[in-house]
């Protein structure tokens, strides 16, 4: 897997530019996609990012016996995971890491833009307990400002998740969303699908994919 060379930062991961991958990214992209069609290609995206992220967890031996009474040095993960959904969009990925990662914990946080001060604004958390003690695999589709992120990365910290303990998951993202959050997180792992030209003056992405909410749960 490639590692962006973004101002020598290495922590920033993206999939390998595979002609399928290339393919489904041009799915999502179009305006004349169905909503069906979205979902379904969005979510063979998710599942590609869930298992790239799975890849920079730690493993630890574990001696097993086959079936053939041979004992084989075998690895396990060394700690547990759990996800955490920013809402809305976030949770459209919590099917695929569930797939992956059957029985998996996941919390989730609403944050919005308040319109007072125009910024990001906590309304709602709810995290596993013992988050500290795992693997935190952050959702969201889109790193755009990354201002909603860094919002739960902070919340995240308070509840003692250490920072190199967090693999933010995105499937479309900018340089300025990578450079804000690479730069207030230095430890923390993007691992992302595609990096965009930038935002316009709405703050959505281009060419990007319009408002991933909207498409993936067919509010618009
Ligand atoms: N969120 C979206 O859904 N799309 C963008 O382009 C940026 C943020």
């Amino acid at each position: 897997m490639a590692s962006l060379p973004w101002k020598n930062d290495s922590n920033c991961f993206l999939l390998p530019q595979t002609n399928q991958l290339k393919v489904l990214l041009t799915i999502i992209r179009n305006r004349d996609t169905s909503r069906g069609d979205f979902v379904f290609y969005s979510d063979r995206i998710i599942r590609l990012l869930v298992e790239e992220a799975l890849n920079h967890l730690p493993v630890v031996e574990k001696s097993i016996n086959t079936p053939m009474g041979i004992e084989f040095p075998g690895v396990t993960f060394q700690g547990r995971i759990c996800g955490v959904s920013i809402m809305r969009a976030g949770e459209s990925m919590e099917q695929g890491l569930r797939h992956v990662c059957t029985g998996v914990r996941i919390g989730k946080v609403l944050i919005q833009r308040d319109e007072d001060t125009a910024l990001p604004k906590l309304y709602y958390s709810k995290l596993p307990e013992d988050i500290s003690e795992r693997w935190v695999l952050l959702l969201d589709p889109m790193l755009a400002t990354g201002g909603s992120a860094a919002s739960t990365i902070d919340l995240l910290l308070k509840a003692n998740v250490p920072e190199d303990r967090i693999l933010f998951i995105n499937l479309i993202c900018c340089p300025e969303g990578i450079e804000y959050i690479t730069t207030r997180f230095p430890k923390i792992k993007i691992i992302t699908a595609e990096v965009d030209q930038g935002m316009d003056d709405h703050k959505f992405i281009v060419p990007g994919l319009g408002d991933f909410g909207d498409r993936y749960f067919g509010t618009k």
